[in-house]
């Protein structure tokens, strides 16, 4: 698929864009800081600018912090959430209403197994996830007659530059037996949003903490989240 990119640093867009070119594919980029009010207009605008035929739209841009709630960064919490939940839906409203309705589209949100119990030390980052997934499956069947497609992609731990920014360096040592790799995430997810699953939880570890969060009481199961997510 032709491709537009966006995110904050121009030289790797610039990088990712010279070599997935090589594939075939016309590959846009445009650096925008998603936190940015107006960012989802600036990025829609550019597309019509360009004159281009959007008919996909993947919300991945996130970010964690780890720490106790009362003793983080208040601001820093905050742009979580608006990173994580507000940005996702302005670019889901604006995508739904400014490209064509004629043809068939589709919403792939990168969610987390963090969406399916609270996480202490994690709280801000669980609970925003815990929207994102909620919002994906109403938004799911509101569009359902529309000819729009929304999955949820579930992944837990994935080998990326995630735990460095949230302070997390120490947590993903300890659990780097249940790391899986982004490439395996990325298409679980492409796969999941072509077959029309509303959710997709990549890798059989993480599917069984997924099962367990849905069969076993929360009271015990945010003690075992707990502990998996304690340096
Ligand atoms: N890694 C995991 O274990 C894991 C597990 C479950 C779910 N997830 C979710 O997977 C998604 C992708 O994260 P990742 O693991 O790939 O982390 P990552 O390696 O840190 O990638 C985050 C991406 O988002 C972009 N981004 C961050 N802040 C942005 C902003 N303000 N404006 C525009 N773009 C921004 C980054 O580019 P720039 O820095 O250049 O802006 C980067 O391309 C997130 O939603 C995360 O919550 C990750």
């Amino acid at each position: 698929m032709n491709l537009l990119l966006v995110a904050r640093s121009k030289e790797l867009l610039e990088q990712l864009a010279e070599e997935l070119s090589s594939k075939n594919v016309s590959v846009k980029i445009l650096a925008t800081d998603l936190l940015a009010e107006d960012a989802h207009k600036k990025i829609f605008g550019f597309v019509k600018e360009q004159g281009l035929q959007v008919n996909m739209l993947i919300n991945n841009a996130g970010m964690g912090g780890y720490g106790k709630f009362r003793e983080m960064d208040l601001q820093k919490q905050l742009d979580i959430m608006k990173l994580n939940v507000d940005s996702c839906v302005k670019m889901a409203h604006e995508f739904l209403n400014t490209t064509s309705n004629t043809q068939r589209r589709y919403i792939l949100n990168t969610v987390s197994t963090g969406a399916f119990q609270p996480v202490p030390l994690m709280t801000i980052y669980a609970a925003t996830k815990a929207f994102m997934l909620s919002f994906s499956r109403g938004l799911r069947h509101e569009l359902k007659k529309e000819n729009v497609f929304v999955t949820a992609l579930c992944p837990g731990g994935t080998e990326t530059e995630f735990f460095k920014p949230a302070g997390m360096e120490e947590v993903v040592k300890k659990n780097a037996q249940f790391m899986m790799s982004a490439d395996k995430v990325a298409k679980a997810g492409l796969d999941g949003l072509r077959k029309n699953k509303s959710v997709v939880v990549p890798g059989f570890t993480n599917k069984m903490g997924a099962l367990s969060a849905k069969l076993v009481p929360h009271d015990v199961v945010v003690p075992v989240a707990a502990m998996f997510f304690k340096e």
